[in-house]
């Protein structure tokens, strides 16, 4: 698979000084790619300029050089959310392109990224800008279009969770929020252990697929657990946001306060996701449609907390 070997990277948001010293390909069909500018010359703002003049939209760079493109993105990242220049749009696809990396570097090589810090400061970022900008969830969410469903819906379900905690609980700031967003952000990454991704299967899940499918929360939990780095509410984001307020969920079957009032928000935010998402095996709803779904859901979401949600949702009309 070519996504092995090259990764793409919007052009709108590099700052030629600041790019690192790598080897720059283009894009020349499905399963080819052309060197650009060869390691050992920087790459200007006249390459920048000639590359949107032939209307490129990304540039590529080897997976082996990613480690270091990706702490320049994430150095540079508070500094181009913070660009009045630059359209939501852009924000959110270059936010998720950079969140997207940082799950798929932890599943494939997490001895390297396992400093909880570099999550933290992603998602310290998504705090501000679905905080400071309007258009926020809406230029996330236009991402979710042109991607998978197993890779953007993390970065949906954490913005999202992060939004409306700030809402219903204002006095919660700092890293016990960012453990709520980092949680959510992780929260489905036992699928992709389990390889099992249900974004990817186009017929309804079988009987089988669904049992696995329920062992993606403990999976998720077990392997985050064992890099010894995350808090117990981020884990606890991930062991149980499918479990259900009536004690009906998995894998645990908590009830009521038994589950934390995060893991309840990001449980109420990833079912919204999942049923305004278009997925392999249905079609997205609208969010009349999936808020009217899960109000009849009864026993699964604390009525109260639901009603805050409800209102959230239609305030910022997702
Ligand atoms: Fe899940
Ligand atoms: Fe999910």
């Amino acid at each position: 698979m070519t996504e092995e070997y090259y990764k793409e990277i919007t052009i709108e948001g590099i700052v030629p000084d600041l790019f690192p010293d790598v080897a720059v390909y283009l894009k020349t069909g499905v399963n080819n790619y052309m060197l650009y500018k060869p390691h050992g010359r920087k790459l200007t703002l006249d390459d920048l300029d000639r590359l949107q003049r032939r209307s490129s939209e990304y540039i590529y760079v080897r997976t082996g050089d990613m480690e270091e493109v990706s702490a320049y993105q994430e150095d540079n990242l508070p500094n181009l959310l913070g660009n009045k220049e630059l359209k939501s749009l852009v924000k959110g696809k270059i936010l998720f392109q950079i969140c997207a990396d940082y799950a798929g570097e932890l599943i494939e090589a997490p001895p390297k990224v396992k400093e909880v810090e570099r999550c933290r400061n992603l998602i310290r970022q998504i705090i501000g800008f679905v905080a400071h900008d309007r258009d926020a969830m809406a230029a996330l969410k236009s991402v979710t279009a042109e991607n998978p469903y197993s890779v953007v819906h993390g970065v949906q379900v954490a913005a999202l969770s992060l939004l409306v905690h700030a809402r219903i609980f204002p006095k919660i700031t700092g890293p016990p929020l960012e453990d709520v967003g980092i949680g959510a952000i992780l929260l489905d990454m036992g699928m992709a252990l389990a390889d099992s991704d249900h974004g990817k299967s186009s017929g309804s899940l079988s009987h089988q697929e669904y049992q696995m499918m329920k062992l993606h929360a403990t999976m998720g939990h077990d392997f985050l657990n064992r890099m010894g780095v995350f808090s117990n509410i981020a884990l606890a984001v991930v062991h149980y946001h499918h479990e259900r307020y009536d004690g009906k969920g998995y894998p645990d079957h908590l009830s009521a306060d038994a589950i934390p009032r995060g893991v309840q928000i990001a449980a109420l935010c990833d079912t919204f996701t999942a049923l305004t998402t278009d997925r392999g095996y249905r079609k997205a709803v609208t969010t009349e449609q999936a808020l009217q779904t899960m109000e009849g859901s009864k026993g699964a979401h604390e009525p109260a907390l639901f009603k805050s949600f409800e209102k959230i949702i239609r305030e910022i009309k997702y």
